[in-house]
Parts: C-alpha cells; structure tokens; sequence
C-alpha cells in the first residue's frame, strides 16, 4: 500500500523515516541482543536470522548506534561458542571426506534465547555465518571496536565456512537447497575478506586460498550474460547479488560484473524504484522488496549515481505504513497476483515491521547522508 507521493519525499522526511526506523529497531531487540526479524509475522515471530541480524547491525553500527550493533555481535558470539562441538564434529567430517548431513550444520536462525526452536525451518544456509563474519569486522573498523571480544567465535565460523563453503545450500530466500547460490559465495568471501588480516598464520593462508577458488568458481560458473547469476550454472539473475557490491563488497565496483549486475537488476527486477527478488518469484505474489530497493540504492551509490541512490531510498520511503513502519514486500506490482492469496491463507499478511526492511533504509540513508 503507498500512501505518500514520492515528490513529497523531500530530505527531513527521509531524515525522520531514518530515525525512526533506528528507534523501531532499538525497540525491538530482543534484551539477549537478537534482533527479531519481524515481531507480529506468525512464521518468524520469536526468531532472529543471522542474515537479516547482520544487516540490522551494520545499519545501526553505521547510523552510530554501537552498543545495539554490540549487543547483536555478542548474541552471535555466543551462539556459536555454545555450539563448538558441532562445529568441530562439522569440520572434522569434512577433513575426512565425509560431511555431515544438512540437518547437522548450523542453524539459519535461533530463538531469542539462541536455541534452534522447535519449528520446522528451511535451515541449511551457508550465507548468513559469511555476513556475520562481514558485519562484526565492519562494526569493529569503523567504530574502533577491538575485535577481541569476538575473536573466539570469529575463529569458529571461519573454520566451519572454510570446511562448507562449497556445499549447496537454501539461499536468501530459503529456497533450491541443491544449489551452490552466488549470492552465498559473495557472503562468505565478503565475510573470509573482512577477517583475512586478523587470522593466525595457518587459517589465513587457508583463507587466502578458499577467497582465490571462491572468486574463481564465481567467475567461471556463476556469470551469464555479463552479470551475476542466480546459482552456479544458472542464467537468471536475483536481485540478492547487488549486495555483493554494496555494502558486501565482494565485487570490486569497477568490475566489469558490477556494471553488468546493477544493469540486469535494474532492467529485469526494478520497477519504478521498487524490486523483485527474482522474475518468477511466487511468494505473497512476488512482490516488491524495500530492502531489495536499497540495496540496489547502495549498489548505484557506490558507483557514483546518487541520483539513482535517491531515487531508490524514496520509493522504499513511499511503502512506509501509516504507523510508521517498513513492510517485507508491497504489491503494488505482483509478478503473480493468483499466488498471493495462498500465502495470506497459509501466513496472514506481509510480515510489518520487517527490521531488516528498516535497516537497509538507514544504512542507504546513511550513505546518501541524509540520514539526520
Ligand atoms: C526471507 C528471508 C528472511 C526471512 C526473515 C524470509 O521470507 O526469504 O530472506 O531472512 O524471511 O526475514
């Protein structure tokens, strides 16, 4: 539902969406830290994402909010420091030749008391560990946190993405588990990249080597037509991979695949500022994403087309809610419309507030230093 006209979007409105989607955020993280990934969806209630956490903590980070952004780091800390032994038996596994089954990696998302919770979920994703690993090492370089804190569980989700990395897996969207999904690789290379230099002697050269034959195989099996592709082998593009240029970083902005990916994105996926996760996207019908919006926002940034960056932060700003907040999707335009009501029945509607809408708002809006 937009219920604001775009020109009406002018700098202290956008400034006020930034903080109040900061105060909306601050007000929800959970006392252990986690941040839910929506506080009323029935699917998600009661669970916090590492994707969607990382991305929430780099945008509070960079609005300045740095105790939120460390109070998320330590929820992840611990999460993985209580799962040692898994991890170990993971990596142990792995080194033999005979991995682990799915169902015994990691968990994609954890209860607020960092339990797996007892429903059922699409659990195996690789991707959310690399942007962990990502956003901890951001949050500690540009805030001048010292990274010790962490240090211990930055260790373990190092050697568990170096034992995994290549192993298909759900992708952002919780979907084609048999895949290898590029969007994956970028996270895990953005996140092996952001702790390289902190690493002892021996796990740094394993990951000078893995980041060598990540950004290898991406280049030979994962591009089509120019641009980043969905999954390796695959010719379609998924609006995911933008982040892989901003604010990942994983893809070098002068690259010949950033210009080919922001164009495809743009092109195939963007529709008057508001974007598809993918062209055959069924989900509530395939609507279209604020959080996708801004990062294709940061992706234009990035390259220097702050117009273009404006234009995204305002059309994610004309989805906010009379009550001030940022949905998953709109539908406005529904790639299929017959395929929206199934999910209202199975659901109920769009997951509002969605945090991770929200911070990706505020991390374009800090960019675009419109954020105050
Ligand atoms: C999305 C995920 C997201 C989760 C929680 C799912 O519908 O596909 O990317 O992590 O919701 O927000």
């Amino acid at each position: 539902m937009t219920i604001v006209r775009r020109s009406e979007l002018g700098m202290p409105r956008l400034a006020a969406i930034a903080s109040e989607s900061v105060a909306t955020i601050l007000s929800l993280q959970n006392e252990s830290g986690a941040y839910p990934a929506s506080p009323t969806f029935s699917a998600y209630e009661g669970y916090s994402w590492f994707r969607d956490g990382s991305f929430i903590a780099d945008a509070m980070s960079a609005y300045g909010e740095i105790e939120s952004a460390d109070r998320f780091h330590d929820w992840c800390s611990e999460i993985l420091l209580s799962r040692r032994e898994q991890i170990a038996a993971i990596v142990e596994a792995s080194q033999a030749g005979n991995p682990v089954a799915s169902s015994r990696m990691l968990s994609t998302r954890f209860t607020f008391s960092g339990d797996e919770g007892s429903d059922d979920w699409w659990d195996f994703q690789l991707d959310g560990y690399g942007t962990w690993l990502w956003a901890v090492c951001e949050h500690s370089r540009r805030r001048a946190v010292p990274l010790d804190r962490w240090y211990p569980a930055i260790e373990l989700a190092t050697d568990y993405l170096l034992s995994s990395w290549d192993r298909p897996c759900f992708d952002w969207w919780e979907e084609r588990e048999d895949e290898v999904h590029v969007s994956t690789l970028g996270c895990i290379a953005a996140g092996l990249a952001g702790v390289v230099a902190d690493l002892d002697g021996q796990r740094q050269t394993r990951v000078v080597t893995v980041l060598s034959e990540i950004d290898m195989l991406i280049r030979t099996r994962g591009v089509a037509n120019g641009h980043l592709s969905k999954w390796l082998g695959s010719t379609d593009v998924d609006a995911s991979l933008v982040a892989l240029i901003s604010p990942l970083g994983a893809i070098p902005v002068d690259d010949v695949l950033t210009a080919g990916t922001i164009a495809a994105v743009d092109r195939q996926l963007n529709v008057g500022g508001g974007v598809h996760r993918y062209l055959l996207d069924t989900f509530f019908g395939g609507g279209q994403w604020p959080l996708l919006s801004c990062m294709l926002g940061l992706a234009f940034a990035a390259t220097g087309d702050r117009s273009r960056a404006l234009d995204q932060l305002r059309w994610a700003a004309s989805t906010v809610t009379e009550g001030g907040q940022l949905p998953e999707q709109v539908d406005d335009h529904l790639l299929f419309p017959e395929r929206q009501q199934e999910w209202i029945d199975r659901w109920g509607t769009v997951a509002t507030p969605l945090l991770w809408s929200h911070a990706m708002f505020v991390r374009l809006a800090v960019e675009l230093g419109v954020e105050r």
